[in-house]
């Protein structure tokens, strides 16, 4: 194995696409990930994976609160703008049509759906933290189509 291989081999599996946004100290937080999958039902868990050196990890560690916003198809803007690391928390959300949540959390509007989750545990992951996320809320517009990345492309399901 080597590090290509493995990115190469991890990205022929096709994921949809979220924004996972928190706030702490009244700054807004949020980037793009497609490391979100389900857990467990009883009770209702959901997980992702998040970079050490990621901005988000004190406000996540802080604020105890996120929201998964999962992207519809007509969001690969926004997917891109929350992975650009050349962007201060503030200008990610320039643009973008939010409402904010009873925690004080950005809400990405025309996003198929959102989860509303209480940060439950923190795993370490090499070098990632493993975010296991209770879900206390959510919100379903299932008259979108998904964003769907796939070897390091942003996809549209047609
Ligand atoms: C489609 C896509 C999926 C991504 N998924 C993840 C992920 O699951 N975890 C992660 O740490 N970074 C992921 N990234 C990279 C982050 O979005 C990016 O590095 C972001 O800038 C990190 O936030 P920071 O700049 O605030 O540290 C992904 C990027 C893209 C384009």
């Amino acid at each position: 194995m080597n590090d290509i291989l493995f990115r190469k081999i991890c990205g022929s599996y096709a994921t949809g696409v979220t924004v996972i946004t928190s706030s702490f100290e009244n700054t807004d937080y949020g980037f793009t990930a497609n490391s979100f999958t389900s857990v467990s039902i009883n009770p209702y868990l959901i997980l992702f994976c998040l970079n050490k050196n990621a901005s988000s990890n004190n406000a996540l560690l802080k604020g105890n609160h996120f929201i998964i916003n999962i992207l519809s198809n007509s969001q690969s803007e926004i997917c891109n703008q929350f992975a650009n690391n050349n962007l201060s928390p503030n200008e990610r959300f320039k643009g973008i049509k939010t409402i904010t949540s009873k925690n004080k959390i950005k809400i990405i509007l025309d996003s198929i759906s959102n989860l509303s989750c209480k940060v439950k545990n923190i795993i370490d992951g090499g070098d990632h933290f493993i975010y296991i996320g209770e879900v206390v809320d959510g919100n379903l517009n299932n008259d979108r189509e998904p964003l769907v990345y796939h070897n390091s492309m942003i996809r549209k399901i047609i």
